[in-house]
């Protein structure tokens, strides 16, 4: 088999929490068909003493437990030279807010490390064996698993053949800069609410037109600051300003004017004699 597109190290203290999201579903199924490699490092491996103890009290005092940068180190050196991670993710509340232009970004390396903390986190000197240092919220939680398992999830699913369907993916919420249009199946009508009439129709220009519609309306009502970035459209401009957005606002997102009206030619009159 081939080497596989993209290579996640995840090292930490408790591999077996993320063993399911490497072993089940479409992670896990391109893991066998060798697009995907996961490698769950534990932590404790590396302590360095009988005891297996990872951490210490924090230097100055206070609460809590500090993960030390010599084990981070060691786990690190043990990657296999002929491998080594073209980036380096340290998981903490602190770091820059994940998103999916990073984890489009991430999607294009060969092999990502993932430091998972707990307790107190690193020892700040950890930040010297890191590329970058990642928080996928403004919330903390007791460990770095889950936010490990997220970005397995958003990076993983964007390496060309883990889900079948390029096409999806360009359409997700985030990727055209959009959130994405509601959607749809079977029953067509559910309690008294019947599926939009134009997607029963088949005709797909018109479907298209009411997708970006729509995506553009649940955009402007729940997250209208994605607006500024996304590249709109003078189509995308008028079905703005029939959603209530003013000229001004328009400009301020670098939006083109909306098409012109076509000019209807006036015959003219014969001329009376
Ligand atoms: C209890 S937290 C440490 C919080 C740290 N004292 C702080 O306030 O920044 C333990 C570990 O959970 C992980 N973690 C918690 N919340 C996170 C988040 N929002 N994003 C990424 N990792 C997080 C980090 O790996 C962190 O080292």
């Amino acid at each position: 088999m081939s080497a596989p597109e993209l290579t996640f190290s995840i090292l930490t203290l408790f591999p077996e929490l993320l063993r399911p999201f490497t072993e089940e579903a479409l992670l896990g199924k391109a893991q066998e068909r060798g697009l995907l490699a996961y490698r769950l490092i534990d932590l404790r491996q590396y302590a360095g003493n009988k005891h297996r103890k990872v951490d210490d009290t924090p230097y100055g005092g206070g609460a809590g437990m500090v993960i030390r940068v010599d084990v981070v180190e060691r786990a690190l050196a043990d990657l296999p030279l002929e491998d080594h991670p073209d980036e380096v993710i340290l998981l903490s509340p602190a770091g820059p807010r994940f998103d999916q232009r990073m984890a489009e970004e991430l999607a294009t390396k060969r092999h990502i490390a993932v430091l998972c903390g707990r307790y107190e986190g690193f020892d700040a000197r950890t930040e010297r064996l890191i590329t970058r240092e990642l928080s996928i919220g403004d919330f903390v939680m007791m460990g770095g698993e889950a936010a490990a398992a997220c970005l397995l999830e958003a990076v993983g699913r964007l390496v060309p053949g883990v889900i079948g369907d390029e096409e999806s993916h360009r359409q997700d919420s985030f990727s055209s800069g959009l959130l994405d249009y509601p959607e749809y199946t079977r029953p067509a009508e559910w309690q008294g609410e019947a599926v939009p009439e134009v997607l029963l129709g088949g005709n797909h220009a018109a479907i298209e037109r009411w997708r970006r519609n729509e995506a553009l309306r649940r955009t402007l009502e729940r997250r209208p600051e994605l607006l500024a970035a996304t590249e709109l459209t003078p189509q995308d401009s008028a079905a703005l300003l029939e959603l209530g957005v003013s000229a001004e606002q328009l400009a301020g997102w670098n939006a083109p004017p909306p098409p012109q009206p076509k000019k209807r030619r006036v015959k003219k009159a014969p001329e009376q004699t």
